[in-house]
């Protein structure tokens, strides 16, 4: 947060603008393609360039959903009395686990603490079985390691690796510099992050060409990596079939609490879920590319397995390449 605050305060003070709670829902070219038109929930900007920095990106042009992985990692952060460690730590086996302190400032007079967080336990999206399982697995860890843990907060996010594991940072399509785009991070976009700004601004100012080339968008190393996009491309294929093949065989109609189901009425999928005792129904065909969700029953919501779009338990758009809320059954 020190660092977004810093961020926002400078470009304000260079007369840039901050829109929040706004979402993008088309990108396209206006007037006569000298100038990007960028359609929000909000109203429509025109600018000269645009940088799509939205997790991965949310235009298709470019196929990057194609040569990106979306993963998934669980994080908790936790009271260990004086046990925090001093520094960060990341695991060399298997599951990845990372550790670090966070510092909580104390109540009234009580002095700043040190708090444990713990992180990993990773997957690609919808691909890992039950979500709550990588939870448990993370607290069991830390139960293991720091038996008197007293749990203080728990989430999980999703960020993107690229095929051949380094981000992309460049336009969009081959040789069209007024869309750019910034992703695959692979977890190490806030140092990555800044590079890409570097590499981006570089770009547009025309004031070197150095470094940056190696995350180009487009580079000739990445056919290199091409049999990993065959196969990444492969296993999305898989789970579009897995996901219509479990329509066509489901069964239960009626969620638990905390749970979601998809089943079939007539030849329609219809997605199910309840959460704090009220059922939504929606159709559970992802927006992006018509991937069946599933239900995460961490976070409760409607993830895809294909490129990692997610949705709320009523259908809206939480993150991922879909720009549009969940159909109605
Ligand atoms: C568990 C975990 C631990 C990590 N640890 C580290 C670490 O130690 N060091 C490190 O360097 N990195 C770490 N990372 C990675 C880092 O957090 C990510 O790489 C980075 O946040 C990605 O930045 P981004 O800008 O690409 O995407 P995000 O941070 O996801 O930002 C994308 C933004 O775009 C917005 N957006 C998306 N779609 C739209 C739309 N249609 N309209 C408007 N806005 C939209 C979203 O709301 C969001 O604010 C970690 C990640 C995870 C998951
Ligand atoms: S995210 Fe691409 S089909 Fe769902």
């Amino acid at each position: 947060m020190p660092l977004l605050h810093a961020l926002s305060a400078e470009l304000r003070s260079l007369g840039g603008i901050v829109v929040e709670d706004a979402r993008v829902v088309g990108v396209g070219w206006a007037g006569l393609r000298s100038t990007v038109g960028v359609r929000t929930n909000r109203g429509e900007i025109i600018a000269g360039t645009v940088v799509l920095a939205t997790g991965t990106p949310i235009l298709d042009r470019g196929g990057f959903f194609s040569r990106l992985r979306a993963q998934r990692s669980y994080v908790g952060t936790f009271d260990v009395g004086d046990r925090a460690p001093a520094g960060m730590y990341l695991a060399a086996d298997s599951p990845t686990v990372s550790l670090r302190y966070v510092r909580r400032p104390g109540a009234d007079d009580e002095p700043e603490r040190r708090v444990l967080m713990v992180g990993g336990f990773g997957h690609e999206v919808a691909r890992g079985g039950s979500e709550r399982s990588h939870v448990q697995e993370l607290f069991a860890w830390t139960r293991r390691n720091y038996p008197d843990a007293v749990l203080e907060n728990r989430w999980s996010a999703q960020d993107y690796s690229s095929i051949d594991e380094l981000p992309y940072v460049g336009p969009l399509l081959p040789g069209e510099s007024r869309i750019q785009v910034a992703t695959g991070f692979a977890k190490w976009g806030m140092t990555n992050g800044v590079a890409a700004a570097l590499a981006i601004s570089e770009q547009l100012l025309g004031t070197g060409d150095t470094w940056a080339d190696t995350l180009r968008t487009w580079r000739p190393s990445e056919l290199r990596a091409l049999p990993t996009a065959a196969k990444t491309n492969a296993q999305v294929g898989l789970h579009m079939t897995r996901g219509w093949t479990r329509v066509v065989l489901s069964g239960k109609s009626e969620p638990g609490e905390g749970e979601g189901v998809v089943f079939r009425r007539g030849l329609r999928p219809v997605g199910r879920c309840t959460v704090d005792g009220q059922t939504s129904t929606v159709s559970p065909i992802c927006t992006h590319l018509y991937g069946i969700l599933d239900w995460n029953d961490a976070e409760k919501s409607w993830d895809c397995s294909l490129h990692g779009s997610r949705f709320t338990a009523s259908g809206q758009v939480i993150e991922g390449p879909a720009t549009e809320a969940l159909g109605q059954v």
